[in-house]
């Protein structure tokens, strides 16, 4: 079984290629940019390839799981869905876009038919909270409001960053009566304990908008997230910056000095970091909440999402899955280091 990493010279796609090909898996790294994938295959002792993504149909036939890495995913999963349904081969990626999640749920029945399966999100967005959402509903099955978040310590990378900044103009984003409906940036704030004493939280538009929807079935979702008390006050006042910022100049200029400015976290930052997740589901009545610690996110997401991708070739799946409804809610606690379910 091959598995093809698309955007292997990036920070996360890096790190994900050496875990591949440290865990024996046969792997080809690829990305657009010849000289690049050339020097990683080199180094990592694998095969190269090189492609744009409106290429991709040519480069799949001897591939049986292709995992994207490259983002924002906005501008990459089209084609490499494309591709991957003509050619058979499974499609994972490491996407947080919301609107992504949305587009290629959308793919499913095609997915079904070609007996391919579309697994976006194996990174630390969404599998822990994911799971977390998959946990809490096995435990109160008529919940009908789920309501997830995490208090993440550490850095983020480039990649991350040029992502939030592609998707900044989109403001907030909840589920509400089974749809996906706008809100301002920041619209919902509490306290929530998220394992580590009570936190001032906020409302973002995480994936988990859409995916645990897909996981769950329940239909009314908020995503919190810790941020210090100015920081929230912040994120309301950048409403009035919102307009500006869906400009597309101002966009580029921001992502070009994140990528040309920033890295990621070092190997220490990876290994001393932790997150703290927390999710609560309520029919009205009887609220339940469970909890994780986890691993740093971009250490999470290495081991998660080349589980997963041992996982896609060993297993017969097909149509869209969400991480939780295709390796089931444990799928977290076989990563290295998670902690829990904590359940209350
Ligand atoms: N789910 C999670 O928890 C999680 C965790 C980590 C990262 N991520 C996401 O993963 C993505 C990558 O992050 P990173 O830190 O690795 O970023 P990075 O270091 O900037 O790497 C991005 C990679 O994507 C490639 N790429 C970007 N746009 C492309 C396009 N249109 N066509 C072909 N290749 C393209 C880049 O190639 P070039 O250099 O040739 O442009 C590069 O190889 C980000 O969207 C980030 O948000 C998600």
């Amino acid at each position: 079984m091959t598995l093809l990493i698309y955007g292997a010279y990036g920070y996360t796609g890096e790190l994900i290629a050496e875990e591949a090909v440290d865990r024996g898996i046969d792997t080809i790294v690829a990305g657009r940019n010849g000289v690049k994938t050339d020097h990683l295959a080199v180094r990592l002792d694998c095969e190269g390839r090189s492609f744009g993504v409106d290429t991709a149909e040519a480069y799949l036939d001897d591939v049986d799981v292709l995992l994207n890495c490259a983002g924002p995913f906005v501008d990459t999963y089209e084609p490499l869905v494309e591709a991957c349904l003509e050619t058979g081969t499974d499609y994972l990626d490491i996407t947080g876009e919301l609107s992504v999640f949305e587009a290629i749920a959308e793919r499913d029945r095609e997915a079904e038919k070609a007996g391919v399966c579309l697994l976006p999100g194996v990174g630390f967005d969404v599998v822990p909270t994911d799971c977390l959402a998959g946990h809490l509903h096995d435990r109160l099955p008529e919940a009908n409001e789920l309501r997830l978040g995490f208090d993440p310590s550490g850095t983020i990378s480039r990649g991350t960053l040029a992502s939030v900044i592609e998707h900044l103009d989109e403001g907030g984003k909840v589920r509400w009566d089974g749809d996906v409906v706008d809100v301002p940036p920041a619209h919902a704030s509490r306290r929530i304990d998220f394992g580590r004493g009570s936190r001032n939280a906020v409302t973002i538009p995480w994936g988990d908008v859409s995916t645990a929807y897909y996981t769950t079935g329940i239909e009314n979702i908020e995503v919190y997230t810790a941020v210090p008390p100015m920081a929230g006050t912040a994120m309301k006042v950048g409403r009035f910056a919102t307009p500006v910022l869906g400009f597309p100049p101002v966009k580029r200029s921001l992502q070009t000095l994140v990528r040309a400015t920033m890295t990621g976290p070092s190997e220490r930052q990876r290994k001393e970091g932790a997150c703290y997740v927390w999710g609560e589901a309520t029919d009205g009545e009887t609220t339940v909440t469970s909890r994780l610690k986890t691993p740093e996110t971009y250490a999470l997401t290495v081991d998660a999402a080349t589980t997963a991708a041992e996982r896609a070739m060993e297993e017969d799946l097909s149509g869209f899955e969400t991480p939780a409804a295709a390796f089931t809610p444990e799928f977290v606690l076989d990563l290295d280091g998670v902690e829990g379910f904590f359940d209350e």
